[in-house]
C-alpha cells in the first residue's frame, strides 16, 4: 500500500563531489536518509518503469538504506530494480550495470575509503544514466529541494531478502537480486588478454592484492584467482567487513601499509595492489617499486596500446589539475590532447561521452578510461598486468626506462585534515589576494614563473567552474597546488601538491622526500600553513 508520509526539511543535505558523505549517526536521523532519496526522486523524475541499479560496498548501514531505497523506488514509479547479492556492487560494477541495462540511473551506498562502522562513515551517490556520478545541476538540484521537501512516498512491503539471488516484487516494482561480480569480470575479460597474463602466472609471475576488507574482495578473487590462475591467497583481507576490520578501506602506503612493507621485503611478490572500499581506486606497487597515481596514469597510456581493448591507441588523456604532468608528456609523444579538468571524476564524464579523451586519472589514486564512467581499481590493475605480462619487463624497470624516456615528475600530497574551516578559508582567501604578486619572487633556488586559482572551461557543454584550487607554477616546470577538500566530514582539509619535474637528463634516481624539500618550504612561505593551522607538518603524506 502506497503512504505518503509527511516531513521538514533538513539542513545541510548538499551532496559534495562524490554524493552526500556524512556519519551513519546522520544517515540515522529519523527521515534524513528518506528525506535525501525522495529529493532526489522528485529532481530525476523517473519515466514510469524505468530501472534503477542499487548497490553499496557493504559498509555499516547499507542494508538498511537498501530496504529504505527499495520502498521509496517503488513508490516513486521505478520499474524495476537491480541489486547485487548482499547489497554489494562496487562502484565501478554499478556504473558498467546502469549502461548495460540502460539504466535511468543508480544508487550507490558508500563513503568511498572512509572509514565505516556505527561510528564511521555512511554514503549516498547517484549515477545518471551515462553511469557516471550525477552533474553539478543535479546535485544542486537535489540539494534545494531538499530544503523545501515536505513529504516522501514509500510503501508497506516486507524487507527483501538481499542474500538469495532472484526476483521479487515490491509494489508495481521488480527487484531482482543479482551475482555482483559476473557482467564487471566479463567485462574485463574482453578488455584485456587474459591469456597472456595465465601465461606468466603460470611461469611463475606472482602477485597480492590488498582488498582492505571491502567490497573489491569477491571480484578480486574470481578475477585474479578463479579467472587468471594467480594461487589461492594472493587476494588478502578479501570478504567485505561493516567496518573493515577497523581500518581506512584507503589504498595508500600509510593505510595499506602491510602490503608496502611486503612489497619492499625480500619475500616480496612481482606485483602488489590494493583498492579502496567501493573499489574505484587503485595502489600499484612493484617488487621495491611504489608508482605514484600520477605516474601509473603516464605509464599506463604510454603502454595502453598493448591491451586489446586499445590496441588502436587512445583519443586523449584527461587528468585533474592537482595530478602531476606525467601523463601531458606522455600525451604530447602520442600526439593526442590531454586535459587538465578540476578534481572529482564528473568532469572527465564530459570528455568520455564526447569521444575526446580514453584514459584518465586522478592524483588520488583513481584511474579508468571510458568502458565506464568512474574510476576503476580492478580495471587498472588488469592494465598493468597485462602490461608487464606482454612486455615481460618489472615494474621498477618499466618506470626507469619510462623516465628516461620522459623525465620524471617526484610527487607528494601533503594533507593537514581536520582543521578549522574557518582558519581554512583564511588561508585560501590570504592566498587568492596575493596571486598577483607571485610570479617572479623568488623562494630559495625556486622562482616564481605563474600563479593563478583553476577555473575550468569545459570543452563539451562550455560551462566554467572557477576556484578550483590555487597553482603556483616556478620556473623549469615544478609546481606547488593548494585547494581544500570536498569530502571531508569533519572540519576542512587543506591538500598541497608537490611537483618537481626532473627532466630525462637529470636526477633520476632519488628519494622524493629529498627531492621535494624547497619545494615544501616554498609552499609554507607562500601560503603560511602553520601561521593559519597552527601545524608544522601534515597529517598524511601520500
Ligand atoms: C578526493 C580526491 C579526489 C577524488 C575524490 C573522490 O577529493 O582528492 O581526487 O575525486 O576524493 O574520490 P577531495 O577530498 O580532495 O575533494
Ligand atoms: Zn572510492
Amino acid at each position: 500500500m502506497l503512504r505518503t508520509i509527511t516531513t521538514t526539511p533538513i539542513e545541510g543535505q548538499r551532496p559534495g563531489t562524490s554524493g552526500l558523505r556524512k556519519k551513519v549517526a546522520t544517515f540515522q536521523k529519523p527521515s534524513y536518509t528518506e528525506n535525501f532519496l525522495q529529493s532526489l526522486f522528485d529532481v530525476v523524475q523517473p519515466d514510469s518503469g524505468a530501472t534503477l541499479i542499487i548497490g553499496g560496498d557493504g559498509r555499516f548501514y547499507n542494508r538498511t538504506v537498501i530496504q529504505q531505497a527499495i520502498r521509496l523506488a517503488s513508490a516513486n514509479g521505478y520499474g524495476r530494480a537491480l541489486i547485487g547479492r548482499g547489497g554489494l556492487l562496487s562502484t565501478p560494477a554499478a556504473s558498467h550495470l546502469i549502461r548495460k541495462h540502460g539504466a535511468s540511473g543508480g544508487l550507490i551506498f558508500s563513503a568511498s575509503h572512509n572509514p565505516g562502522g556505527p561510528n564511521g562513515d555512511f554514503g549516498i551517490k547517484y549515477n545518471t544514466a551515462n553511469g557516471g556520478p550525477a552533474p553539478e545541476a543535479v546535485t544542486e538540484a537535489v540539494y534545494k529541494r531538499s530544503l523545501e521537501i515536505d513529504r516522501w512516498l514509500t510503501l508497506e512491503a516486507p524487507d527483501v531478502d538481499l542474500d538469495a539471488l532472484g526476483t521479487s516484487q515490491v509494489g508495481g516494482m521488480t527487484v531482482e537480486v543479482i551475482d555482483p561480480v559476473t557482467d564487471y569480470a566479463d567485462l574485463m575479460e574482453q578488455l584485456f588478454d587474459f591469456a597472456a597474463i595465465q601465461k606468466a602466472v603460470a611461469e611463475g609471475f606472482t602477485m597480492s592484492f590488498d582488498a582492505m576488507s571491502a567490497v573489491t574482495g569477491p571480484y578480486a578473487i574470481e578475477i585474479l584467482e578463479n579467472r587468471l590462475g594467480f594461487a589461492k591467497g594472493t587476494v588478502r583481507n578479501g570478504t567485505p567487513l561493516e567496518d573493515f576490520g577497523g581500518h581506512h578501506p584507503d589504498p595508500n602506503l600509510v593505510h595499506a601499509d602491510e602490503l608496502y612493507r611486503l612489497m619492499m621485503s625480500s619475500n616480496a611478490p612481482d606485483f602488489g595492489a590494493a583498492s579502496d572500499g567501493d573499489g574505484d581506486r587503485n595502489l600499484i606497487i612493484g617488487r621495491h617499486r611504489f608508482v605514484t597515481p600520477s605516474d601509473s596514469l603516464a605509464m599506463l597510456a604510454a603502454n595502453a596500446h598493448l591491451a586489446p581493448a586499445y590496441k588502436d591507441g587512445l583519443k586523449g588523456i584527461a587528468r585533474s589539475m592537482p595530478t602531476s604532468a606525467a601523463a601531458d608528456r606522455v600525451a604530447e609523444a602520442l600526439g593526442i590532447p590531454c586535459y587538465e579538468t578540476p578534481t572529482g571524476w564528473k568532469f572527465f564524464g564530459t570528455l568520455l561521452d564526447a569521444g575526446l579523451v580514453t584514459i584518465c586519472g586522478e592524483e588520488s589514486a583513481g584511474t579508468g578510461s571510458d568502458h565506464v564512467r568512474e574510476k576503476d581499481g580492478l580495471w587498472a590493475v588488469l592494465l598493468w598486468l597485462n602490461i608487464l605480462a606482454k612486455r615481460r619487463i618489472s615494474v621498477d624497470q618499466l618506470a626507469r626506462d619510462h623516465w628516461a624516456e620522459c623525465g620524471r615528475n617526484y610527487y607528494a600530497r601533503h594533507d593537514y585534515e581536520g582543521i578549522e574551516s574557518a582558519a581554512a578559508d583564511a588561508l585560501m582567501a590570504e592566498l587568492m589576494g596575493g596571486l598577483s604578486a607571485l610570479p617572479g619572487r623568488s623562494l630559495g633556488v625556486l622562482t616564481v614563473e605563474a600563479a593563478d586559482s583553476f577555473s575550468y572551461s569545459d570543452p563539451v557543454d562550455g560551462s566554467v567552474t572557477p576556484n578550483q584550487g590555487v597553482r603556483v607554477i616556478f620556473e623549469g616546470g615544478s609546481r606547488v597546488v593548494f585547494r581544500l577538500s570536498g569530502t571531508g566530514t569533519a572540519g576542512a582539509t587543506l591538500r598541497v601538491y608537490l611537483e618537481r619535474y626532473e627532466p630525462a637528463e637529470g636526477r633520476l634516481d632519488e628519494e622524493t622526500s629529498t627531492m621535494l624539500i624547497e619545494l615544501i618550504e616554498a609552499a609554507e612561505a607562500i601560503a603560511g600553513i602553520e601561521r593559519h593551522t597552527g601545524r608544522s607538518s601534515p597529517d598524511v603524506t601520500t
